[in-house]
């Protein structure tokens, strides 16, 4: 008998047909959230899921599914996965490392142009008919070339941002837990320093770090004022690792100049204050978002169940402590 999954979200008919010869497969392809009641009584009884950022996998839905072996995320960040109620239970977790860092790369830069050059003001003030014709003074912006960006988490993804920023010329700073190796900071041109002096020198901050209870409110209105009042912030990791109240007074009173955010604390009740803000580019947690990153995504969640479903160790296992029966 083939083990029994289910697809929490709607996913690529090419991510079915991978699954189908292994597993028998219940797919949410109606793409409706499933509550987390719902969950607990659509995964009873099932040996596997692939899940989204949008399911919150933690002890009580555990218990409540205990033929669960594999928690396949579709994500490569994974604080809706509860790991050590995982391990403890014999269940293996999964993430989808790797295959996003590019594009994920991609729209944090989009989101500091945007928010350098003010895009998205200057879409709306054409779309609403007010042009009136070309002004030396006018929509003047900042420049990104040349300038100092600091990132904050040089991961993987860290890295793919720093790895851009020698084309745009830029000075770069980061700060991490543990500085990356010599050879990494020579080839990417970046200076390790202390979260306080990158704050104070950085024109551009980016965050890159995963979101924990460690790095809830990273930023929050005390690091805000340590930026500079010409600074912008970028946020396209995980809602949460900035004070989102914070960030909206210091974009009101101007303690930063602006920032560019695809995440938020409480999405998608993103802080009401973002939406009478001019200085913030707002995009809806679309990072990873391409037609070939999803898919990749998608497909790497799909295999990592089918190894764990199948006796193999699944390649992006998050919990190899794990004891398998
Ligand atoms: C998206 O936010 C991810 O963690 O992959």
């Amino acid at each position: 008998m083939k083990p029994k999954i289910l697809v929490t979200r709607e996913v690529f008919d090419e991510t079915l047909d991978y699954l189908a010869p292994h597993c028998d497969v219940e797919s949410n392809q109606q793409d409706v959230p499933i509550a987390a009641d719902a969950l607990a009584q659509r995964l009873a009884g099932k040996d596997g899921v692939m899940c989204c950022l949008t399911d919150r996998v933690d002890a009580g839905l555990l218990d409540a599914c205990p033929l669960l072996k594999v928690v396949a995320n579709i994500a490569v960040g994974y604080n809706n996965i509860d790991v050590p109620a995982c391990t403890a239970r014999g269940v293996m977790a999964t993430n989808t490392p790797g295959v996003l860092d590019d594009s994920t790369a991609d729209l944090a830069w989009a989101l500091m142009l945007a928010a350098a050059r003010r895009l998205t003001e200057v879409e709306g003030y054409i779309r609403a008919g007010e042009w009136t014709g070309w002004r030396l003074k006018q929509w003047l912006g900042v420049d990104v070339h040349h300038a100092t960006l600091g990132i904050i988490g040089m991961g993987r993804i860290g890295q793919t941002i720093a790895k851009r920023a020698s084309g745009f010329e830029m000075k770069v700073l980061y700060c991490n837990r543990k500085p990356v190796a010599k050879e990494v900071e020579q080839r990417l041109n970046a200076k390790h320093v202390s979260k306080d002096d990158l704050l104070a020198q950085s024109d551009f901050v980016i965050l890159q770090v995963p979101y924990s209870p460690e790095t809830h409110h990273l930023i929050g209105a005390g690091e805000l004022k340590k930026m500079k009042r010409t600074a912008i912030l970028i946020n396209s990791t995980r809602g949460g690792v900035v004070d989102d109240a914070a960030l909206v007074a210091a974009l009101t009173d101007g303690t930063i100049r602006g920032a560019g955010l695809d995440v938020f604390e409480n999405e998608p009740r993103l802080h009401p204050g973002f939406l009478d803000l001019k200085n913030v580019v707002l995009a809806p947690h679309i990072g990873s978002s391409t037609e070939a990153t999803r898919r990749a995504m998608a497909m790497t969640a799909a295999k990592n169940l089918v190894a764990g479903l199948t006796g193999k160790t699944p390649p992006n296992l998050l919990n190899p402590e794990v004891k398998r029966p």
